[in-house]
């Protein structure tokens, strides 16, 4: 896909495994220009190297739970950039201990913080973002099936994601006027840091092999495939939506 000239601001990228990471390959071997940020400076030392091995413009920290992180971000790509043409948001956060808890016993701080970090980050970033962006632009997020239906251990987490899904189409219509494109990418369970804090994926990947339609688990380059269809034009009469990127499996009843 010619992505050459595109602008592109990516949220969310911890390491190789990440699914932010595959997204940035392959916006930047479709010519796009990357600008990364990640949460914390403990990170700098995995993601500048990979930033490198991307040639990104910039790499730029920001806890996205901090108004002041959100804004100097910006403030650092408007330095570089005029316009941004991509937003990817693939940022979600909840305490260890509120995962894989009966949900009841899920706190006001663990739920405060998940919606915070997971679902507030995506409006405060496209608040900024839209000042730079133009007709024709377009940003995603990534979700989770847990949005929709139970599944155990990944609790406020499955609330968060609903949030997140709603904020999407909420997103979709308060920007649509500008020609300003907003989707989420639902993706199957894939094995990172963040899935690695929810007890019983390697069960539920075996499940998905054994009964999902394409009889296997996603890849996070099948992620990152659809991130370049709905970022691009090939999706421009799509917004608000939340695409299934798993292999099949939500279709099953069983
Ligand atoms: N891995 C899966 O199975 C799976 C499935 C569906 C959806 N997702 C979603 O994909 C997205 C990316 O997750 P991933 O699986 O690639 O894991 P990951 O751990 O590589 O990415 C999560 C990112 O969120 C960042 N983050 C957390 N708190 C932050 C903060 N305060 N400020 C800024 N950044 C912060 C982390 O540093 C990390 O880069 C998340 O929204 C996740 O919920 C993952």
């Amino acid at each position: 896909m010619n992505l050459k000239g595109k602008k592109a601001l990516i949220l969310g990228l911890a390491n190789k495994h990440s699914i932010a990471y595959a997204i940035a390959k392959s916006l930047a071997e479709g010519g796009s220009e990357l600008i990364l940020s990640y949460a914390s400076p403990a990170l700098a030392k995995r993601v500048l190297p990979i930033a490198d091995e991307l040639g990104v413009a910039d790499c730029i920290q920001c806890d996205v739970s901090k108004d002041y992180d959100i804004q100097n971000l910006f403030r650092l790509v408007k330095g570089k950039w005029d316009t941004l043409d991509f937003l990817v948001h693939s940022v979600a956060y909840a305490p260890a201990n509120e995962l894989n808890i009966p949900f009841h016993n899920t706190s006001r701080h663990g739920f405060l913080t998940a919606l915070d970090i997971s679902v507030y980050s995506l409006i405060a970033c496209l608040r900024e973002a839209e000042k730079m962006m133009h007709e024709g632009s377009s940003a995603i997020t990534l979700s989770y099936y847990g949005a929709q239906k139970v599944v155990p251990n990944y609790g406020v987490m499955g609330i968060a994601k609903a949030a997140l899904e709603a904020s999407v189409r909420y997103l979709a219509h308060s920007l649509g006027e500008q020609g300003i494109r907003i989707n989420a990418i639902s993706a199957g369970p894939l094995r990172t840091l963040s899935s690695s804090a929810i007890g019983g994926i390697a069960q539920l990947q075996r499940r998905i092999e054994k009964t999902a339609p394409l009889a296997r688990n996603i890849e996070p380059e099948d992620v990152a495939k659809t991130a370049m269809y709905l970022l691009s034009d090939l999706a421009s009469g799509v917004t608000g939506e939340t695409i299934f990127v798993d292999a099949g499996i939500n279709i099953m009843a069983y």
